[in-house]
């Protein structure tokens, strides 16, 4: 196999949109070393003893420093591979002080797979790139992949939200999570259509949400059985 080629179809668009300057530059090399997560060659990823939440794809970091300043309990991990997200989240960081974040600068699921059994007790993703063209639908980071490796590393009881704002994705969720349902893996805590819209009392806007680009938003939230 090609050494070089991701090891999983990309769930994301562009990397980069602008290069850095100034403070948001010196973030970078400053601030993201001390609290980057980097993937040990061997053996699984250390937790603190607390509990871990962790969020898929949090763009420039609202929801992640929003979630982390009103729990300072929890560990949270944000994962994000878009540079200028990465450095806008690096600012809520400082701006906070925060002292429970840590970032994975790379694709999630690599994270994902180095962390050890049943250690989430939080899983967030929100707006995940919708990818609505048929020929995209299988970038879609909501997949039976990504959902089997949460299965293992989430904890029994532990949540999962998913958000969207894509009729389409939404209804491709519910279908991947109602399989799930069946197999005795992830239950959907939804009792009634209010449970789903609008948003759950402890949720924090995101940015992309704000623009609710393609139509009303949904919250669907789970728990690992
Ligand atoms: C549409 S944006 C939404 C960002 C944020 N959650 C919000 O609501 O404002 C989706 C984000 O997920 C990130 N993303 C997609 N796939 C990812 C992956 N496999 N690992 C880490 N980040 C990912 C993208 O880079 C992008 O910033």
């Amino acid at each position: 196999m090609d050494s070089k080629r991701p090891k999983y179809l990309s769930s994301f668009g562009r990397r980069q949109m602008r290069g850095l300057r100034g403070t948001q530059a010196e973030r970078m090399e400053t601030l993201l070393p001390k609290i980057q997560i980097t993937l040990p060659e061997e053996g699984e990823v250390k937790l603190p003893n607390k509990p871990v939440w962790l969020e898929i794809g949090y763009g420039a970091g609202e929801h992640m420093a929003g979630q982390a300043k009103a729990n300072p309990n929890v560990h949270y991990i944000g994962c994000e591979v878009f540079t200028n997200g990465i450095a806008a989240a690096l600012g809520h960081i400082e701006k906070h002080d925060l002292k429970n974040v840590q970032l994975f600068i790379d694709d999630a699921r690599l994270l994902l797979e180095k962390l050890p059994d049943a250690c989430l007790e939080r899983v967030y993703i929100l707006f995940p790139d919708p990818w609505p063209k048929k020929k995209h639908n299988k970038r879609r980071i909501v997949n039976e992949a990504t959902l089997e490796i949460l299965h293992r590393v989430m904890k029994p009881g532990a949540r999962l939200r998913l958000a969207t704002d894509d009729k389409q994705y939404a209804i491709w969720i519910l279908v991947k999570m109602m399989e799930q349902q069946t197999e005795g893996r992830f239950r959907w805590l939804a009792e009634s259509a209010k449970d789903w819209y609008p948003a759950p009392k402890d949720h924090l806007t995101t940015r992309y949400e704000a623009k609710a680009i393609r139509g009303q938003p949904v919250f669907l939230d789970f728990t690992r059985v």
